[in-house]
């Protein structure tokens, strides 16, 4: 091996090939991981895994199992009797097996003839030579994000297409890692598919993050993460292709990265059996820059989504993936990104659902999220400002390309003005909006959308005074303060923390400026001209803010009292922007923060089966029957007891879920203060 270090690169390739990592086609079987998770993390070390194999004899299975670095499973655990019967139990309803299927597990130490398991966790003694589904043990351990146990015994070489691709598993799922979907961008240039000589790739670790307010990263930036349940082999037939959920991180489009633990997709992948992408783009005027040369026209970022959307197409399948079943979502700037993608030409056709989480839509810093700017007008909103404070100046377009593209990244975006805004660039963006009029083309695809109860809470600062004129003011140039109070409609409650009783009222007005009110209409005008087959509506009335994210601590914090260390969602506080994301991924574990009361563990499970629900069946209504397979009988009590979650347009044309405990139908909230506000549901006509 030494040898090798005198060639260049190539040779190290080879000896990543030569180390000899297990591959479907080495044990000519597709693997399918099976981890019964319940999302309760401080257990998950005490559940273990397992990995299915395709029918062979008991000796090949032994050496298959060797192969992967582990032994036949031996049936052993805290949790295992249970475990694999709700295992087996799913592959069952999955109808990949008949209820009687045995399948391969370790022999007893000195036992002669070999073993079996069935369904019930029935174990019985058999003859070694006949052809069975192996189960293997799965010894990778749990561990946060961050912490990964990447023995080489992990690692798993899978063939996609032209790729070479060698990921590895941890305790939830099999990983690939900063595979790069798009050649390294020129500078202000749209990216192409990934066409690079490279064909071999150690996906193990994450690729860089793109440049960002913040700093770190780079330009080249363009990876995605794979975290998958299940790896086909030669013979795998496309029903068994497993749903994809195409992930866009939010981030106000200056920040944020497929590689930050909240989006760990191991969770979503085993607890729901999808399979989970999640996508870096060129972020804040490297990702946005758009100038009226004629050529560099902007939402280079969006272009970026479009061909990771083209890369999934393309080779997702040998990951596990089905193509025809792509959901993409996302939250905050992420939603944004996923409206553009609706009605983009270029994106349009490579996914078939969307859940746009928290989208900003409306006044102040909301604006720009969903109205989108010409090209012309971001010139003075964000190019002559960045001009000037780079001195980039210059009469010709060339030049001032020339110039930018000579400042240094991290300067760039670091800048006290960045171009981050997506504009009509008559390509990926050809409207200065979603058209839920369906006066242009969008994706008829079902949709999920929703926000936080608070999510405006936020996005504005603590009052400095309990005047609530001044305060209504800040937040609000139209109408004005007096007319605000005037109207009743936004009453100030009368607590004992008079400031944050004032707050109470920003926050609600900003919720409504900034989120619900234009995201009502949208979904209004959507379904009065049947933009999309079915839309769903969801207001989360509970939160786990994100630490990295806590505006106006503590107000967004569940509060904290003696028997509640941790905080107790049970009582009041503002439910904020970002705070479903650790429940719709099923994240704590990966911060190893605490369950604060017995519901977080069960609104997690909850809220992550919705969103994988939504991606399997594209109804969001998890099916009794799959849950009662997988043994979620958490997830199987909320929705018998909440109902079932109707679609728009029904009996109940404003249905609202809350999702919250107990979990309910509702309906549209604010109305009166939409229309008082000026943002009325006939908005989009
Ligand atoms: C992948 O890279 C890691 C180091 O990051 C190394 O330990 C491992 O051996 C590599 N695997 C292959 C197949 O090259
Ligand atoms: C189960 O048995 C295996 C093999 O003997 C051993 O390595 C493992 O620690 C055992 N696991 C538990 C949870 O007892
Ligand atoms: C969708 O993906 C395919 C496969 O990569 C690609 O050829 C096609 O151009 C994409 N469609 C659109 C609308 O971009
Ligand atoms: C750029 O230079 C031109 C010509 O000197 C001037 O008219 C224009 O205001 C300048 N723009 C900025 C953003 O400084
Ligand atoms: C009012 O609430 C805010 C936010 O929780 C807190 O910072 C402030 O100390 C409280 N004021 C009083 C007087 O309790
Ligand atoms: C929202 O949750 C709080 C607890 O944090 C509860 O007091 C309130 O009643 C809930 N609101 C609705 C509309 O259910
Ligand atoms: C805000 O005030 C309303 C009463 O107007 C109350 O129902 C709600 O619980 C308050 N919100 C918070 C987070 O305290
Ligand atoms: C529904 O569509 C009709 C006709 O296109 C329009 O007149 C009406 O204002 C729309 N309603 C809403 C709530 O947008």
């Amino acid at each position: 091996m030494r040898l090798a270090t005198t060639f260049i690169a190539l040779p190290l390739l080879f000896a990543g090939v030569m180390v000899g990592a297990a591959s479907p086609a080495s044990l000519s079987s597709s693997l399918t991981f099976l981890y019964q998770n319940d999302l309760d993390w401080p257990t998950a070390p005490d559940h273990s895994g397992a990995i299915l194999l395709e029918p062979r004899n008991n000796r090949a299975a032994v050496s298959s199992c060797e192969a992967l670095g582990e032994t036949l499973l031996v049936p052993n655990g805290t949790f295992f009797k249970s475990d694999v019967n709700s295992l087996l139990s799913y592959l069952n309803f999955e109808g990949l097996f008949p209820t009687s299927q045995e399948f391969w597990i370790a022999t007893k130490s000195g036992g002669g003839s070999c073993q079996t398991i069935s369904k019930g966790a029935d174990i019985r003694d058999t003859s070694c030579e006949r052809v069975l589904p192996a189960l293997c043990s799965q010894s990778a351990p749990f561990r946060p994000s961050g912490d990964q146990d990447k023995d080489p015994r992990f690692e798993l070489t899978i063939s996609a297409q032209d790729l070479t691709v060698t990921g590895y598993r941890d305790h939830l799922s099999f990983r690939f890692l900063g595979l790069p979907y798009g050649n390294p961008p020129e500078r202000f240039t749209y990216s192409t598919l990934f066409s690079g000589a490279q064909k071999v790739f150690n996906a193990t670790n994450f690729g860089s993050q793109c440049v960002q307010t913040g700093g770190g990263g780079s330009e080249d930036c363009l990876f995605l993460n794979i975290f998958t349940p299940f790896v086909p082999g030669p013979g795998t037939p496309k029903s068994a292709l497993k749903p994809v959920m195409f992930h866009i991180h939010g981030g106000s489009f200056t920040s944020g990265s497929a590689n930050d633990a909240t989006f760990d997709g191991g969770n979503l992948a085993s607890r729901g059996d999808v399979v989970v992408v999640d996508i870096n783009y060129r972020l804040s005027t490297l990702g946005f820059l758009a100038l009226e040369d004629g050529v560099t026209n902007g939402n280079f970022g969006i272009a970026d989504m479009t061909v990771a959307l083209a890369w999934v197409q393309k080779y997702i399948t040998s990951f596990g993936g089905d193509p025809d079943r792509v959901t993409i979502f996302g939250q905050s700037a992420g939603a944004a990104a996923v409206r553009a993608l609706l009605a983009s030409p270029e994106a349009i056709g490579n996914f078939s659902a969307a859940i746009p989480m928290s989208n900003l839509a409306g006044e102040n810093f909301a604006t720009s999220f969903s109205l989108y700017f010409t090209i012309s007008q971001l010139q003075p909103v964000a190019v002559d400002p960045i001009l000037t404070e780079t001195g980039c100046n210059r009469t010709d377009l060339a030049d001032v390309l020339a110039c930018l593209r000579s400042v240094d990244a991290e300067t760039l975006v670091n800048l006290p003005d960045v171009a981050r805004f997506i504009v009509i660039d008559g390509k990926f963006v050809t409207s200065e909006q979603l058209p839920v009029d369906g006066s242009s083309p969008v994706a008829h695809v079902p949709v999920v959308m929703g926000f936080m109860r608070d999510d405006g809470a936020a996005f504005i600062g603590f009052p400095p005074n309990s005047d609530v004129t001044t305060n209504i003011a800040g937040v609000l140039s139209s109408p004005s303060a007096a007319d605000v109070e005037a109207s009743g409609l936004f009453p100030t409650p009368a607590g004992p923390n008079s400031t944050l009783d004032v707050f109470n009222v920003t926050a609600r007005i900003t919720t409504d400026v900034e989120f619900r009110c234009l995201d009502q209409a949208a979904a209004i005008s959507a379904l009065n001209h049947s933009v999309f087959p079915d839309i769903w509506f969801y207001q989360f009335n509970k939160s786990y803010q994100t630490p990295g994210f806590d505006p106006n601590a503590p107000v967004c914090d569940a509060p904290i009292d003696a028997a509640h260390p941790h905080g107790d969602p049970s009582q009041e506080y503002f439910k904020c922007h970002s705070g479903e994301l650790f429940f719709v991924w099923g994240n704590l574990g990966q911060f190893q923060l605490p369950f604060r009361d017995e519901n977080d563990l069960l609104f997690s499970q909850l809220a992550s089966d919705t969103w994988t629900s939504f991606a399997r069946t594209h109804d969001p209504n998890p099916s009794h029957a799959f849950l009662t397979a997988r043994g979620y009988t958490g997830t199987l009590a909320l929705v018998k007891e909440g109902g079932i979650w109707e679609p728009l347009g029904g009996q109940n044309e404003r249905a609202l879920r809350l999702l919250d405990m107990p979990l309910r139908m509702s309906t549209f909230e604010e109305v009166a203060q939409c229309d008082f506000l000026g943002l009325p549901f006939d908005t989009f006509g």
